[in-house]
């Protein structure tokens, strides 16, 4: 087993801080499966990920102890473009990463300044803009397209250097829902496709969940609960208390049990196919009974 990313007793303080974001965290995470994040704001989401891209400590200042590596590489030790074309990072605010005049040139700008052959671009713009279902935006100004196809963007931009390691926080905050969707399929392509290490903070667990291998608690800078879905969703009360919702099938189930209207050993849903799968399996045996 190889693991993309190895985390060991980090400790991290933003200056002019008093507490520690991260407190000894722990973690490893294996090659091409996909980590799903959540937990309540400013527990330390944000600055995790930010030391998995090395923009902790490179671009902050503050107190930094252990150690995070990344194909086994440490994270502190490497420049800012060997970095790059290890992890690729996508933020809620796609805008702010644009510099160029149209969405191709957007794309390309990073590849012709890594020294990529001119048919090496065009494979791998091609490549990028087909999993992201941007085509039709090519021309376009980056800053004319709307919220979810600028997003869309930013995510075919690092797709198109494609770095091993994925990291997207909080992708589809800023879009309406048809565009959560479509980002949401860009992420389900890429897993099917399980060619990179995908590390994802998001709220909506309804869509996340049935992504993840592995879901991730993030609790006063440390690392809670990390689990499969399913296990990691068993307990809706630890997770309410943190200020984590779970899916509403789980949920269901969860009180179908409680209230003893299905067996104990029924299983837990993770997605509303299950779910409903499960309720009418239960609610069959029993009027069998
Ligand atoms: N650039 C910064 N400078 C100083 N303190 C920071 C900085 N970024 C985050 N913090 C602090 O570090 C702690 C963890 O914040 P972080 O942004 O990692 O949490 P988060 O879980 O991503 O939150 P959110 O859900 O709001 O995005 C918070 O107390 C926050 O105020
Ligand atoms: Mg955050």
């Amino acid at each position: 087993m190889s693991y993309a990313v190895t985390i060991t007793d980090l400790e991290w303080k933003y200056e002019h801080r008093k507490n520690f974001a991260l407190k000894k965290v722990n973690l490893q995470i294996e090659e091409n499966t996909f980590l799903g994040i959540v937990g309540a704001n400013e527990h330390g989401k944000t600055s995790l990920v930010s030391a998995i891209s090395g923009l902790i400590p490179h671009s902050y200042n503050g107190i930094y102890r252990g150690k995070v590596e990344v194909f086994g590489q440490v994270v502190q030790e490497m420049d800012a473009l060997e970095l790059a074309t290890q992890v690729g990072l996508v933020f809620a605010d796609p805008e702010s990463q644009f510099t160029a005049m149209t969405v191709e040139e957007e794309l390309v700008f990073g590849l012709e300044n890594m020294g990529f052959e001119l048919h090496e671009i065009r494979e791998r713009l091609e490549w990028a803009a087909e999993i992201t279902m941007i085509q039709d935006l090519l021309d376009k100004s980056p800053y004319d397209i709307s919220g979810g196809q600028k997003q869309r963007v930013a995510i075919a931009c690092v797709l198109a250097m494609n770095p091993p390691i994925i990291i997207m926080d909080e992708p589809t905050s800023m879009i309406d829902p048809l565009g959560k969707r479509l980002i949401f399929d860009i992420l389900r392509k890429l897993k099917e496709a399980g060619d990179h290490t995908l590390i994802v903070i998001e709220h909506n667990v309804e869509q996340l969940a049935p992504l993840a291998d592995q879901m991730l608690l993030v609790y006063e800078g440390n690392v809670d609960k990390i689990a499969p879905p399913r296990e990691f969703f068993t307990d809706a009360d630890y997770l309410n208390a943190r200020g984590v919702v779970t899916p509403e099938s789980t949920e269901f189930v969860q009180w179908l049990k409680a209230e003893a209207h299905v067996p104990p050993e029924t299983p837990l849903p993770i997605t509303l196919e299950e779910g409903i799968e499960i309720t009418q399996q239960a609610l069959k045996s029993r009027r069998q009974m």
